[in-house]
Parts: C-alpha cells; structure tokens; sequence
C-alpha cells in the first residue's frame, strides 16, 4: 500500500520490475546522524537492486503501517543509560504496549549502534530485535552490534541485509539500469575533503578556564554545501610527539609490522594513523591491567563503577606511564579502537561565508602528573596545526536541527557554552535572507569578560534589529550560580507567549547536565504559565517535538 511513498520526485522511480518484489521500509531511530547515515547508503543500495525503498525517521513513522510492512530494516543508536535515542522513543513505546500488532508476516533485520563503554551496550536495538521476534515477525539476517567503530560491521550486516532481500531479481531479470542515487557531493566520512585551515582563534579571554577556539576552514574546490544545522566531521592523525612518547613508554620501536584490516603496516604508522590514542574505553583498562599487573589498575577494574569514572579521566599514555607494561605490538594494536572522527555543530552559513566553513572549539585539555593532555582533534586545531595546514572535513547532514521553513516564524535558541555554534550558523542565515521572524538567544558560559563567544556579532545584531532579545547567564560572575534555566524561568511568561504564538525552540550544548536541567525548567514554565499538570507540560513539550517545532543537538 505504501510501496513508493516517500521517495522524493528527483529519485527515479521503482524500475518496473520492482513491482513484484517486496517493498522495503528502513527505519532509523539516530542522535548523532550515525543511524541515519547508514540507513541512507543502505537504502541507495537497496534502491540499485531495484527494490521500492522508503527510508523514514523513526520520529516520523507512522506505527499504524507496520501491520502492512513485508520487510522492514531498523537502524537504531542506544543513549548512554540504554534508553532510546529521542527520535525512537514514541515508536519504541508503541511496539512495547498492547496496541503494537501482530507480525507474523514481517521479515525483518536490526543492526544496533552503541557503544561499548556502557553497561547497556546497544540495548536500544537488542529490545527492538526481540520484541519484533515476539510480536512474530522472522529474522531475514540476525542482529548486528556495533561499537563506536562502526563500519566494517555496518558494512557486514549491509551486505548480508541485501543479499538476503526480496529483490525483483529474484523473480524477474532486471529490466532497466541502475541508477545512482545519492546526488550529493562525492565526498563523506570515507573519503573526506582536505580542507584548509584559515584560521584558529583563541575566543576566550586570558582568565578563561577554558580555551575555546573559532576555526575557520575553506571548502574552495570542494563542491561541498551545507545547511544551517549540519555538523562537520573532522578526522585527524594523532600527534606523532604522543605516538614516540607512547612508543617509549611501552618499550617498542615503531617499526614492528603490525596488521589491520588485512594489511601490514609498521606500528608506527598505524598508531598515527589508524588507531584511537586518547579515547580509552573499558575493554582497553581491562585488558592492560592484565599486562600491568599493577594493584592499584586491578582495583579499578574490578569495580565497575570506578571504571566508569576512570574511562573519561585518562588516556593511554597516562596508563603506560603509571601502570608500565610491555605489550607486544600485536597485543597493543589488538586492544585500541580504530580512530573515528569527531562531529562538530557548523557555526557558519554559507549564505555569509561561501565557501568556509567555521566551528567553535572547545580546546580538550587536562593536566596530568605534571603534563598536559590534549584531545585528538581539539589540541591539533588550537596547538599543532598552522594556518595552511590541511584537515579532512566531511558534512554530516542533520535535518533534525533545521530554521522554520518560513521567516516569519520567529525562533528561541538556548546555546550556552559552544552550543552557541549552530546559532551563530542560523542568524547569519536569517540575516542573509531577511528573514523578518522573531530572534530570541539564551547564552550562558562562566565570565562576561572572558567567555562572551562572539559577544560583538551579537552586538551587531541586536542593533540592527535581527536579534529581538538576547538573555545571558555568566555563572560565576556573582556569589551563586546562574544558569541559562534560570534565565528561562525568569521570562517564563514571556517564552510562553513566544511558544503560544508559533514560535520554534532550539537547544544545543551540553547533554549531561545542561539539557536535562533546561529541559526541566521548560516543562516547569509551560505548566505555571499554560496552568497545566506536570504531566500535560510534558505532553506540550512533546508535541512540539513531534511536530519538529522543539529541536536538540546536544552531545
Ligand atoms: P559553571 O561551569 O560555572 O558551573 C557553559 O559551560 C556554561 O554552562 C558554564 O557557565 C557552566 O557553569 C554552565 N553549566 C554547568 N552546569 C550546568 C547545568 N547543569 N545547566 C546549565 N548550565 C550549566
């Protein structure tokens, strides 16, 4: 019944012999756009082989299609404590209540996206796979669990997915060519852009506790675009002065012939080039507490919960050099995780910027025993790299943090920190455009005087009028603490009128602590200002978000 909704009107249409094969019905529940991007290459795959595709955010699906699916692929990321990713969360309720149908006609397959640094390791997908074999639905490929690195997984459970599908070649002899698909630029996360860096700017003062950078990066050449909302992801090798210090602490040359992916290479290189340095996660303390053999490593181990304190408060040169061990170069490459990029919110448009391309940077830095330790891809672009230098950048789509479709609808964006990246993106599109909307910024950092990120464009833009309002908490400018809730508490009448008149919400920053006090502050001021339950605030505020008009990108 719905074979062929939602294929866009630039996709051509399923070629005649897809009529007799199963529609396919791809479904991806993604907080990071991780789920989304592999959703997509599969459904271009699926679409070469023929195959009637529609490819659709869990957020967006409509449960009541499932009784009429005949092969469903779910693609699903798992949040830290095991919950559902925001996007899955109304159709991960609805398969669990009664209401959810029967299934006995239904093949289906799960690749689940997680990572195993947490208890709950890809929970999110293992629930999905065995409710639907509950509900009676037949696996047509088994399961696939997926760790931080996660393509070549992917890729398996891809490749299986599809050979086992119902394609129109399975009854008929294809009848037309393939097609390509995806008609965006030709480069991604495998293949990425050198970009080249413009320029890395210290925007916070000399007092700061933190040092966050503005980068600039030219996309010249490339073809690549992005909207307002995009993040970019950024690979970088490690630092060659942390592989030799690495190499010394643990005893090894470099020059050990290592193998990854099928490949010899010296271990050097792969430990510049391929592996993850400054990321730990658990397997990573488990296994080089046995090479150690150190009592106070094996505490840690042995207590889960100081392992999990442990992971994110160390780096693998701080466990070779306090718990010293002599790996061989085998074991040492069998216990890293291959390097992944990191994502960052765009603070640009290109309606104002062309063809750059900027972020805000937080620098990752701690001391330890007396030395410095920098995240991977933050310390290269505040310390290491020059102008000049080059860094390959691919755009990460996010088309669940997008402006209103029309400028009249006016916007309230709570940004504090370097959530303030995608904010600066959407008034200088709203800008560009004219867009004649309401703008409403809640910023927040610790000083005024030296945390105000781009406190002269907001200037600007408060004296020509795009900027409506501007509230901002510095927390540690006075004896307790303000944060950018209070701020909303304090205009609760005022951004309750704004919601009430239409207007979109947007938080961006900090998903630990942050985005669930604001969000708790939101609910308490739509219930005291709309008089409504606890309950009832929190429906308002979901509604919103279904309807798209309440939009995070947090991390
Ligand atoms: P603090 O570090 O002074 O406590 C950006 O990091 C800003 O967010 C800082 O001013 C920081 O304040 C503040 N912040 C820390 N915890 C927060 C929370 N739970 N909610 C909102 N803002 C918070």
């Amino acid at each position: 019944a719905n074979q062929g909704a939602n294929l866009g009107s630039a996709e051509p249409a399923p070629v005649a012999a897809a009529q007799s094969a199963a529609p396919l019905t791809i479904l991806y529940g993604s907080q990071t756009g991780n789920s989304r991007s592999v959703a997509t290459a599969l459904a271009d795959r699926a679409r070469a082989e023929g195959v009637a595709v529609t490819l659709v955010s869990m957020a967006d699906y409509k449960p009541r299609q499932l009784k009429s699916e005949q092969q469903l692929l779910l693609v699903v990321s798992t949040h830290g404590e095991g919950d559902p990713p925001d996007d899955a969360i109304a159709f991960h309720k609805f398969l669990f209540s009664a209401r959810a149908p029967k299934l006995p006609e239904l093949r289906y397959s799960v690749l689940a996206l997680g990572d195993s640094s947490y208890d709950h390791f890809c929970q999110t997908g293992k629930e999905f796979d065995l409710r639907l074999a509950e509900l009676g639905a037949n696996r047509l490929a088994e399961r696939v669990d997926c760790d931080v690195d996660f393509e070549d997984a992917a890729e398996q459970w891809q490749s299986e997915v599809i050979s086992k599908l119902e394609t129109p070649t399975d009854s008929a002899a294809p009848t037309a060519a393939v097609v390509p698909i995806s008609g965006t630029s030709s480069y991604s996360r495998s293949q990425p852009f050198s970009a080249t860096l413009l320029a890395s700017q210290k925007i916070t003062g000399r007092h700061s506790i933190k040092d966050t950078r503005h980068i600039e990066l030219s996309l010249e050449g490339s073809g690549l675009s992005y909207q307002p909302g995009d993040a970019l992801g950024v690979w970088m090798d490690n630092d060659p002065a942390l592989v030799a210090e690495l190499l010394a602490a643990t005893g090894l040359s470099g020059d050990e012939p290592v193998t990854l992916k099928e490949s010899s290479l010296p271990l050097r290189q792969a430990l510049t080039e391929q592996l993850e340095l400054t990321l730990l996660h658990p397997a990573l303390v488990k296994g080089w507490a046995e090479l150690a053999g150190h009592a106070e490593l094996d505490a840690v181990v042995a207590d889960s919960d100081a392992l999990k304190a442990f992971v994110p408060q160390h780096q693998l040169l701080d466990l070779a050099r306090r718990y010293p061990a002599k790996p061989s170069a085998e074991q040492l490459v069998s216990l890293l995780r291959k390097l992944t990029p990191r994502l960052y919110s765009i603070a640009s448009s290109q309606a104002e910027v062309e063809e750059e391309v900027h972020l805000t940077v937080a620098l990752v830095s701690d001391q330890r025993d007396g030395e410095e330790r920098l995240g991977t891809v933050s310390g290269a672009l505040a310390r290491r790299l020059e102008a000049g230098a080059e860094v390959r950048v691919y755009v990460e789509p996010n088309n669940n943090f997008r402006l209103p479709a029309d400028d009249n609808t006016p916007v309230i964006m709570i940004g504090p920190g370097t959530g303030i990246a995608p904010f600066r993106a959407f008034l200088q599109e709203r800008d560009a455009r004219g867009a004649e909307g309401d703008n409403w910024l809640f910023f927040g950092n610790p000083t005024f005087t030296d945390d105000f990120l781009y406190q002269v464009e907001w200037q600007g833009y408060v004296k020509s009028g795009l900027l409506t309002r501007i509230d901002l908490a510095f927390s540690r400018d006075q004896q307790h603490k303000i944060y950018v809730q209070d701020r909303l508490r304090e205009q609760g009448a005022e951004l309750y009128a704004w919601l009430q008149r239409g207007a979109h919400l947007y938080l961006c920053g900090d998903a630990q602590r942050m985005a669930k006090d604001v969000e708790a502050a939101l609910r308490a001021v739509i219930a005291e200002q709309g008089q409504l339950s606890e309950d009832a605030a929190a429906d308002y505020l979901e509604q919103l978000r279904a309807e798209k008009r309440y939009q995070k990108d947090v991390y």
